[in-house]
C-alpha cells in the first residue's frame, strides 16, 4: 500500500468513527469537494430545516452535539449574535462561508434557531439589519 493510500485509509477510519455526516465532510475534504457538499442552497424558511438542509447538521450534529465543527449545544459563544452572524456569512478556518447560499432572512432564522436550541437561551435575537450590514461590510480583517 502506498503512503498516500495509508493516509486515506486513516482519514476514512477517523471519518467512520465520527459518524455518517462527518464522513461525508471528511471525504469531501480529501477529494477537494467540500464546498459543494457542505454548503447547500435551500429554500427552507424554518430554522431546523435550514440547519439540516444547508449542511450545518453535517458538521455540528443534528442536535448541535458537535462533530467536525464544535458543539453548538450549551455553547456560551452563541450569546454573541455578531459572532454567529460573522461565522455563518464568512465561515472560518474549516467552516465554509454561507454568504452566497443563504439569504439574510435565512441567516437570521438559522442564527436564532441555534441560539435558542439545545440549552442555549439567548434572549437578544439576531436581527435582519445586523446581517445586512455585516454582509455589506464584508469579512473582518485577517485574524478577526
Ligand atoms: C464543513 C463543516 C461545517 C459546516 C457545514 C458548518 N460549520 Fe459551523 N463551524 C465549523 C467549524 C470547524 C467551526 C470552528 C471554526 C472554524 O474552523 O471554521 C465552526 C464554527 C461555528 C460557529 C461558532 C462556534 C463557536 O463556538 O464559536 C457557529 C455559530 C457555527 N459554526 C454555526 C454554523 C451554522 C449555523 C452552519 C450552517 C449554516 C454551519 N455552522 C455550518 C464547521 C462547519
Amino acid at each position: 500500500m502506498s503512503l498516500e493510500n495509508a493516509a486515506m485509509k486513516t482519514r476514512r477510519q477517523r471519518a467512520i468513527a465520527a459518524g455518517a455526516g462527518a464522513m461525508v465532510v471528511l471525504a469531501g475534504l480529501g477529494l477537494g469537494l467540500l464546498p459543494a457538499r457542505a454548503q447547500n442552497a435551500t429554500t427552507a424558511t424554518d430554522g431546523a430545516d435550514i440547519y439540516s438542509q444547508a449542511g450545518c447538521a453535517g458538521c455540528h450534529g443534528p442536535n448541535g452535539e458537535g462533530g467536525v465543527g464544535p458543539a453548538l449545544a450549551a455553547n456560551p459563544d452563541l450569546a454573541n449574535s455578531a459572532l454567529v452572524v460573522n461565522q455563518i456569512l464568512f465561515g472560518g478556518e474549516i467552516m465554509p462561508p454561507f454568504a452566497a447560499v443563504l439569504t439574510d432572512e435565512q441567516i437570521v432564522t438559522v442564527s436564532n434557531y441555534v441560539r435558542s436550541s439545545w440549552g442555549n437561551t439567548n434572549t437578544t435575537p439576531t436581527e435582519i439589519g445586523e446581517v445586512t450590514q455585516t454582509r455589506t461590510e464584508g469579512a473582518p480583517a485577517a485574524g478577526g
